[in-house]
């Protein structure tokens, strides 16, 4: 059985892989396909977003898809950056740093000082326009005082994790992968996939 996890993100891939390792299923990325162009995230929550771009890939590919959508939400910024984590301040905060900057002026801005905060995952496992499963993962955390730590990609620098008293960003890969939004949403496909691997026709 073949499922189109639709990334290229090759560490995506490498970690779903590790959580999907026991079952009989051949996950393969957008890699193992000529280039498709890529849809646009017109959706208002992550799990719009991740309902569409499952839908589209599977439509185009012919083969059942799982995608998902992920971003940060700031309290005290009343949930930004959220569906637009990614592209956050525009083209001139294409880099991170300036994302960061741009979003300490604004709690400063509101005095909300360090604010609570989550990351969030929706995915959405469809077979052409037709969805069989979908799952959220989520991990609360606060805005770091300052950014800290070199791992992890995005947020992870100003996203700090209370019970181990540091940023996702100064956590391993695996710890974090153990206790994050992705994680725990593609853990839940996992157990929906060992009890009905049939939704995946052979
Ligand atoms: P996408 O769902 O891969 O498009 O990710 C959306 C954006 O959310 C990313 O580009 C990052 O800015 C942010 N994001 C999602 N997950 C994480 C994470 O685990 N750490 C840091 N940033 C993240």
């Amino acid at each position: 059985m073949r499922l189109l996890v639709a990334t290229t993100n090759r560490n995506k891939l490498r970690e779903i892989r590790g959580i999907m390792a026991d079952l009989a299923i051949e996950l393969v990325g957008l890699d193992a396909y000529p280039a498709i162009a890529e849809p646009d995230e017109t959706g208002s929550t992550f799990a719009e977003n991740a309902r569409l771009k499952a839908v589209y890939y599977s439509t185009r590919t012919g083969v059942p898809a799982v995608a998902e959508d992920s971003g940060l939400e700031i309290d005290g910024l009343g949930g930004e950056p959220g569906v637009h984590s990614a592209r956050y301040g525009g083209p001139e905060a294409a880099e991170y740093p300036k994302k960061f900057a741009i979003i300490y002026e604004r709690l400063r801005a509101r005095n909300a000082g360090s604010s609570s905060a989550r990351f969030v995952c929706a995915l959405a496992l469809v077979d052409g326009p037709g969805l069989l499963f979908e799952a959220r993962g989520t991990i609360e955390g606060r805005i770091a005082d300052a950014p800290r730590g070199d791992g992890g990609f995005g947020y992870d620098p100003i996203f700090y994790f209370p019970p181990r008293r540091l940023t996702l960003a100064q956590l391993g890969e695996d710890e974090k992968a153990g206790v994050s939004h992705r994680g725990q949403a593609f853990r839940r496909l996992h157990d929906y996939l060992r009890v009905h691997p049939e939704v995946l026709r052979p």
